[in-house]
């Protein structure tokens, strides 16, 4: 298994390149089984999550091609035949979002067979909402050995849908079946997550009728066919929100660009109330903190968008472990991610938590040690944290990191950061 070694002390100068968002660029994916002509994706990420996905829709029979093309990285899908709608579970174990599959199968081809998640670890995350959107739009639906077989013969019909409470995965999934049901499909209480907003919009392109874009109440008029399309995969807020985070933590001035200011401003405006200079730009924004000068510790509360986002909690209280004083984070949206605070106290940090409030008193100095990733945003905030620490910091298990992340030693090294991949002999993941 790789490993991944920070040294700490240096502060960081100089320009990060946002990449294309994953928790887009999956749910794009997953559109392309909608259509029998080709989807054209720029912008692409390539991740771990991407490739598992592009594995799982061969295994339909969508020919996936990656190439850098003039717009940069890109992905072509062609699901002209569709040749099976079996999702088995060593594909689907690897990444919870490829589950998403089985409304777009529904829709196009009326049958699925796929297996129940697995992901990451950070509390339960069952798919009962999702269950419940399709079986209002008419499949029937069985659970059997782990499966889930859903049928839908004579196709998904529109539904009135009503969450009883916001879940970005249910939200995606009910718009990607309901694309292609018969009639009027009412999604209420919808996520309002800006990917959600990117597929919607790429929906669109694809020639599906959707309004209510970027509200919580999203009416879909189903059509009997989708086109292909040429699409760019928004910035990704949370790589963009990590990396402001880690000039933050290591100090001096980082420009982030190819992302978008106002995607990140709910962590922004507490990095500012801390004490870090944050100044939105055209593609970006510019982040720079003098590394003499402690930070002032501020709360913060995960909501759903536009709040604070829950993939970046991690990140932000690894930024409050040596910060002046008291910071209390709470945690709404999943129960149990607080995994990263006794790695993060393995460095040194003093954090205490109580159900879904973490309490982190600011120390003066992080001091590196071995440390091991439990999830995908845990991981990137244990490099944070690596990044200020005295000595060596080494990461285990960064698999998590490298499902999320795109080439993050050659991105944060470019800016002076001392960070290096260890290459661990018969990693699977
Ligand atoms: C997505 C994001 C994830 C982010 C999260 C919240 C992807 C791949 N993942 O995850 O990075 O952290 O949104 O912004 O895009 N729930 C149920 N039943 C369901 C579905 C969800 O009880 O059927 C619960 C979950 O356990 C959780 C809450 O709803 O407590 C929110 O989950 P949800 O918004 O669905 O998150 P994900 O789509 O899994």
């Amino acid at each position: 298994m790789d490993r991944i070694a920070i040294q700490g002390g240096a502060t960081l100068h100089g320009e990060i390149p946002v990449s294309g968002a994953k928790n887009s660029a999956i749910k794009l994916m997953a559109a392309s089984i909608l259509t029998n002509q080709p989807l054209r994706l720029t912008n692409m990420p390539r991740l771990a999550d991407t490739r598992f996905l592009g594995q799982l829709l061969r295994q339909f029979g969508i020919e996936v091609t990656e190439t850098d093309g003039p717009d940069g990285q890109e992905t072509l899908f062609d699901g002209r035949d569709i040749r099976s709608t079996f999702a088995p579970y060593e594909l689907v174990r690897q990444m919870r979002a490829s589950f998403n599959v089985l409304g777009p199968l529904l829709g196009r081809t009326g049958h699925a067979k796929v297996s129940l998640p697995g992901g990451c670890t950070i509390g339960a995350r069952p798919v009962d909402l999702h269950l419940m959107a399709l079986s209002a739009m008419g499949a029937s639906i069985e659970l059997e050995e782990g499966y889930v077989s859903a049928h839908a013969p004579k196709g998904l019909r529109g539904a009135e849908i009503e969450f009883p409470f916001v879940s970005v995965g249910a939200t995606e999934h009910a718009l990607l079946a309901a694309v292609l049901a018969r009639g009027t499909t009412v999604l209420k209480r919808a996520a309002r997550e800006p990917e959600i907003g990117d597929l919607a919009r790429c929906l669109i392109a694809m020639g599906a009728r959707i309004e209510g874009l970027d509200t919580d109440q999203l009416v879909i008029e189903g059509v009997t066919s989708l086109n292909g399309a040429d699409w760019s995969v928004i910035p990704d807020r949370i790589e963009m929100g990590s990396y402001a985070v880690a000039a933050a933590m290591a100090g001096g001035e980082v420009r982030l660009t190819k992302g978008r200011a106002d995607l990140i401003q709910a962590l922004t405006d507490k990095m500012v109330e801390a004490g870090v200079e944050v100044t939105p730009t055209d593609d970006g924004v510019i982040v720079k903190r003098d590394p003499k000068q402690r930070l002032k510790a501020v709360d913060v509360t995960t909501e759903i968008y536009p709040g604070f986002a829950t993939d970046l909690q991690a990140q932000f209280m690894a930024l409050m472990t040596t910060a002046e004083g008291e910071s209390v984070i709470n945690e709404t949206i999943f129960e149990n991610r607080f995994m990263h605070a006794p790695e993060l106290a393995r460095l040194g940090a003093d954090i205490s938590v109580h159900a879904g409030e973490a309490r982190v008193q600011g120390v003066e100095t992080l001091t590196g040690a071995p440390v091991m990733a439990t999830d995908l945003r845990a991981s990137v905030c244990l490099v944070i944290a690596g990044l200020v620490a005295e000595g060596q910091t080494v990461v285990d298990r960064v698999y998590h990191l490298d499902r999320g992340f795109e080439r993050l030693e050659e991105k944060l090294g470019a800016c002076g950061a001392q960070v290096t991949r260890l290459k661990g002999e018969g990693d699977e993941h």
